[in-house]
């Protein structure tokens, strides 16, 4: 094992030195070997949180559902399945991927949302379990699959999570049957003579305090007593992660949710007399942590009472800041030994044509200099799935360090002429 850490220093640092994120290498060495920026994603944490999720409760019939929009490389869900985690898709695409990464049919779930026909026949082919999201679609569902088996999405009126974008319970969202509408429900699936293998919901991204999961959780396992015949509940994803670490924020409390979890299947188990399969969907908690985007300083300057910090780490990269004004902690590292004396405000942002590009506003964080790399932690989820080639941008590398510390590739940076990649060979003009 070759270490050579003289050639790099932390400045700023808040919990990567302390878990060895970066195993037999450092975020210097990686940034010459595969470039900048670069998303670097770490397995022992990814495996140990997969493991946390899978003993959320001692339920022999809970599933874990890794809902695969919040990273979809193809050797995360490859741990990811051999860690046991069952998967949801959100897409055909999702579901091709999943496929190749060795997830069978029947570990799969399609939670889909106004699909087309194509897209429903896509899944019903690859004999996947759809969930529907409207009656209209179950209707849909109904006339290309007539007796088939199908998963209905309610909507249980509560909803959570870290953004009014991010909330997809209650009245202000597109997603899910409303539940007064039961008897609609009950004659599209007699209509079409189709069995419905289980009920699911989400009610939003990123809560810390479980009391609305709870509350959703404690109304849908109620309403499917209304559907003896049924396999599944699923009560969705949403489970948080620490953003704030800096600032001594602690972890989602997964002990509290899960008894408070287990009471509510156990009443359930009483009252009902059979051992219902339960799932839930977490993308976030399962991924967020695992990932760290590395980035490089380019410029320093100023303009009014402003610091700026330059970097490559654009919106087209990291879009989380700049939809959601999302917080993510920042490490810094240096090339040179450099010790931190003095701490002042500073915005990072990135090389995108827009002021709205920005990673960080007002941070206090110790001084920066050019050359610099930049660690923004907790990128793991929504983090390289919602990347793009905006302002012809390219998209980052993928590395994994692996639970022995090596540094492997798991995606190729873009390179520049997959920009001409979705043009037809004759163009107009
Ligand atoms: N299940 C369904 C049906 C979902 O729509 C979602 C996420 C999940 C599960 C997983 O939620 P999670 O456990 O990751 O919170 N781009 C946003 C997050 C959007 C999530 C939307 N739905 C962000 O970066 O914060």
């Amino acid at each position: 094992m070759d270490n050579k850490n003289d050639e790099f220093s932390y400045v700023h640092h808040i919990w990567t030195k302390d878990i060895q994120f970066y195993g037999n290498t450092n975020p210097i060495r990686l940034i010459e070997k595969y470039g900048s920026p670069l998303y670097v994603y770490n397995e022992t944490i990814l495996r140990k949180r997969c493991g946390e999720l899978k003993k959320l409760v001692s339920y022999p019939n809970l599933r874990v559902n890794y809902s695969a929009k919040a990273n979809t490389n193809l050797s995360i869900l490859k741990i990811v399945h051999d860690e046991g985690l069952l998967i949801d898709a959100m897409s055909p695409g999702e579901i091709f991927i999943e496929l190749k990464a060795g997830f069978k049919p029947e570990e799969i779930l399609f939670i889909s949302n106004n699909v087309s026909d194509d897209e429903m026949l896509f899944a019903i082919d690859a004999g996947i379990l759809i969930s529907v999201d409207s009656l209209s679609q179950l209707e849909k569902y109904g006339r290309l699959n007539k007796g088939g088996k199908v998963a209905v999405r309610i909507n249980p009126g509560v909803g959570a999570g870290h953004h009014e974008k991010v909330i997809t319970g209650g009245k202000n969202t597109k997603f899910g049957v409303n539940p007064g509408l039961i008897s609609e429900l009950k004659s599209i699936l007699s209509l079409y003579k189709l069995k419905l293998a289980g009920i699911n919901q989400h009610i939003g991204s990123l809560f810390m305090n479980p009391d609305a999961y709870i509350e959703a959780a404690t109304f849908l396992l109620s309403f499917a007593e209304n559907f003896p015949e049924i396999k599944f509940v699923d009560l969705g994803g949403g489970f948080g992660i620490p953003y704030h670490k800096e600032n001594g924020e602690l972890p989602l409390d997964l002990k509290t949710l899960g008894g408070r979890l287990q009471k509510v299947i156990d009443n359930w188990v009483n009252r009902n007399g059979r051992q219902i399969v339960i799932k839930i969907e977490p993308g976030r908690f399962t991924v967020a942590e695992c990932g760290i985007l590395l980035g490089q300083v380019h410029t320093i300057k100023e303009n009014g009472a402003k610091k700026y910090i330059g970097t490559d780490i654009g919106f087209n990269v990291l879009i989380r800041p700049a939809l959601y004004d999302a917080h993510h902690d920042i490490e810094i590292y240096s090339r040179i030994k450099r010790e931190s004396f003095k701490n002042e405000s500073v915005t990072i942002v990135g090389n995108i044509c827009e002021t709205g590009d920005i990673i960080a506003k007002d941070r206090n964080l110790p001084v920066i200099e050019e050359g610099d790399i930049l660690g923004i932690l907790d990128s793991g989820a929504y983090g390289m799935v919602m990347s793009s080639n905006y302002n012809c941008r390219l998209r980052p590398a993928e590395v994994l360090i692996t639970s022995v510390g090596e540094d492997v590739l798991i995606r190729k940076r873009e390179e520049i002429k997959d920009l001409l990649l979705q043009f037809p060979d004759k163009t107009y003009l």
